[in-house]
């Protein structure tokens, strides 16, 4: 188990074409561009087109990470998918996408850890791939938020967005990935949190879908300590520290938790890679469409060490550094 590490191979993401702005949000309710952009960081979001599933986003998604790769979809043998949106109730949304691929052999299956999810799904490839059963796994991270927001409610409606990401990753003997690879993930949860955070519907309790909820002001509270002790724990497992990451990719909810949590960990704004600008929180999707925005605009180079992070619903919180 310890002579396998599971190397990043190739990054991808899609967004759904139509972009709403803040401006068209306050044309429909009680906001402002100007309270959004203060409290947020957020100016724009992306939102699904009607029949655009998150099956297709995250279709898109792989395919650009397997052309990043250089790789074909049967060279897959393991697919896991975070997501808190998914297609439908069951089959996982990954079968779908797996099948949509033309792949029929291995693995797929999806993890729910709603903004963590990301975090979670590559914890887990990276988990299986090092057991030698599965040579390279699709980690995905999509979301279609828009479906399960009361875009009645202010407080929520303005925050999310739509997308998706993808990554590649591969399992190579250490000898062979040298420094490179998925170097430590540390994930938790504690579930006495789990009302500040959710929907109020499900298959098992209703019979309904439901619409997120959220006590965003204790969200808030618990996020930045949260965030950063398990950050401490990626630290203190590698010996690496904010003065030697080169980049950090959190989670994407709010610009102040993000700004927060760099200034208390030391990290530098300008190793800081921000998307919530234009994404809104894309929930699990958001650390991937952050790693793909960083790599194709060139800031995200080979041999970079990278901090991953995220907290949400449940609440979960975890963290992760790979060296790209
Ligand atoms: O990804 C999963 C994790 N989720 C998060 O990380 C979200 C964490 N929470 C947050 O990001 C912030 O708490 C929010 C952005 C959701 C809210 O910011 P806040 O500074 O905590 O504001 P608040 O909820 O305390 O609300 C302040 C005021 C309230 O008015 P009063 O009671 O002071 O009169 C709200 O009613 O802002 C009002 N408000 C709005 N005003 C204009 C709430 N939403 C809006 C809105 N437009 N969209």
């Amino acid at each position: 188990m310890s002579g396998i590490r599971s190397v990043v191979r190739g990054i991808g993401s899609y967004l759904p074409a139509n972009i709403v702005t803040n401006a068209e949000l306050s044309a429909r309710i009680d906001t402002s561009d100007e309270w959004i952009v203060q409290r947020t960081g957020i100016r724009q979001r992306h939102i699904a087109g009607e029949g655009e599933f998150t099956s297709h986003l995250g279709l898109a998604a792989a395919r650009n990470a397997l052309a990043a790769a250089g790789l074909q979809p049967a060279d897959i043998d393991l697919i896991v998918l975070a997501t808190s949106t998914p297609d439908q109730t069951f089959p996982a949304t990954s079968a779908v996408i797996q099948a949509e691929l033309g792949i029929t052999h291995g693995a797929a299956f999806d993890v729910q850890a709603v903004c963590s999810g990301f975090v979670f799904a590559l914890s887990t490839a990276d988990a299986h791939l090092r057991t030698g059963a599965f040579k390279r796994a699709l980690v995905i991270g999509a979301e279609t938020f828009s479906r399960i927001l009361d875009w009645e409610d202010r407080g929520t409606c303005v925050l999310f967005g739509d997308g998706a990401g993808a990554m590649v990753l591969e399992a190579v003997p250490v000898n062979e990935a040298g420094n490179n690879g998925v170097l430590t993930s540390h994930l938790r949860t504690d579930g006495r949190h789990r009302a500040k955070l959710y929907v109020d519907g499900g298959p098992s309790s209703t019979g309904t879908v439901g619409h997120l909820r959220m006590e965003g002001r204790e969200v808030f509270k618990h996020a930045v300590g949260m965030i950063t002790d398990v950050i401490e724990d990626a630290f203190a497992a590698t010996g690496e520290s904010a003065q030697s990451i080169d980049w950090f990719v959190p989670h994407q909810a709010n610009r102040r938790i993000i700004d927060a949590s760099a200034q208390k960990l030391g990290i530098a704004p300008e190793k800081v890679v921000m998307t919530v600008d234009r994404h809104g929180n894309t929930s699990a999707a958001s650390i991937p469409l952050a790693l793909d925005v960083a790599a194709r605009d060139g800031r995200l180079k080979a041999g970079d060490l990278v901090l991953i992070e995220a907290m949400g619903g449940g609440f979960t919180w975890g963290s992760a550094l790979l060296r790209w």
